[in-house]
């Protein structure tokens, strides 16, 4: 039986506000049920704005999204529960007044019971080792432990789909560690789909099964297993793209 597609993406484009046009365009962009994607491209190139648009908080002007059989832009209240997500800008994303009630919204919002919320809260803090912020004002964290709030928002449910932007930024090398231990445990328990945008070429084998490769103009232009990308030195030259190890 073949895999089930959970989000496909064919040529978009994105005017913004201020009139910045953004084409993604090249390889359809598609994530198949328990894959683990990366997308790696320079500044500006357009992988938030590619993130956004799976999310529906942007509408293209042009061209095909489609999540779980459906268009994000038009209905994403159908599909919101399933997705977990942390943005680049995780200020954007943390509104409760602290921590906790930052953390437990989202079960409460779907209409768990506050004693189960509660234990979903507790369970994900303590394994993001951050229970000891449940009292904080989000404003006031730093930079590493607002993205432990965010991911820890992100993950409290469950998600089947799990969308993230830049994650490890600000993260210390054990947080990243931990984090990347936790990502590989949900998809293989859970087989949760991850996509992830980063510039961490080192980082990609160990969260990604398959590579996108985005170009300066939101072109993507390579997919493959990041082995097969990561040694490949002309797409490496192509895009820029150094090894701080060579293997
Ligand atoms: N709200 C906005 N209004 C106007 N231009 C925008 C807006 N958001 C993004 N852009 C522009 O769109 C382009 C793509 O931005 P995007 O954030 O998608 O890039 P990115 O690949 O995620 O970059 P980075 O690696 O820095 O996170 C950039 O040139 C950026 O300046
Ligand atoms: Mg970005």
């Amino acid at each position: 039986m073949e895999q089930e597609i959970v989000v496909q993406v064919h040529c978009i484009s994105h005017t913004y506000q201020d009139k910045t046009e953004i084409k993604i365009c090249g390889l359809d962009f598609l994530v198949k049920k328990g894959e683990k994607v990366a997308i790696l491209g320079p500044n500006g190139c357009g992988k938030s704005t590619l993130l956004k648009h799976i999310l529906g908080i942007l509408k293209p002007n042009e061209g095909e999204v489609e999540v779980f059989g459906v268009d994000p832009a038009k209905e994403f209240e159908r599909i919101r529960e399933r997705i977990g997500v942390v943005l680049q800008e995780v200020d954007e994303q943390i509104i409760g007044p602290t921590v906790y009630d930052d953390i437990i919204f989202s079960p409460l919002n779907y209409g768990y019971k506050m004693e189960e919320a509660e234990k979903l809260a507790d369970k994900i803090m303590h394994r993001l080792g951050i229970i000891h912020l449940k009292d904080k004002i989000p404003h006031y964290l730093s930079g590493g432990e607002k993205k432990k709030v965010a991911l820890a928002g992100a993950l409290i449910l469950e998600p089947e789909l799990l969308i993230l932007d830049e994650p490890f930024a600000n993260l210390d090398q054990k947080s990243e560690e931990e984090f990347i231990q936790i990502l590989k445990e949900i998809n293989l328990s859970r087989h949760t789909t991850v996509i992830t945008a980063l510039h961490d070429l080192e980082l990609v084998p160990e969260i990604a099964d398959t590579l996108y490769l985005m170009g300066p103009k939101g072109e993507l232009s390579a997919r493959g297993e990041p082995k097969e990308i990561l040694q490949n030195p002309q797409l490496l030259e192509r895009f820029n793209l150094r090894r701080k190890v060579v293997v």
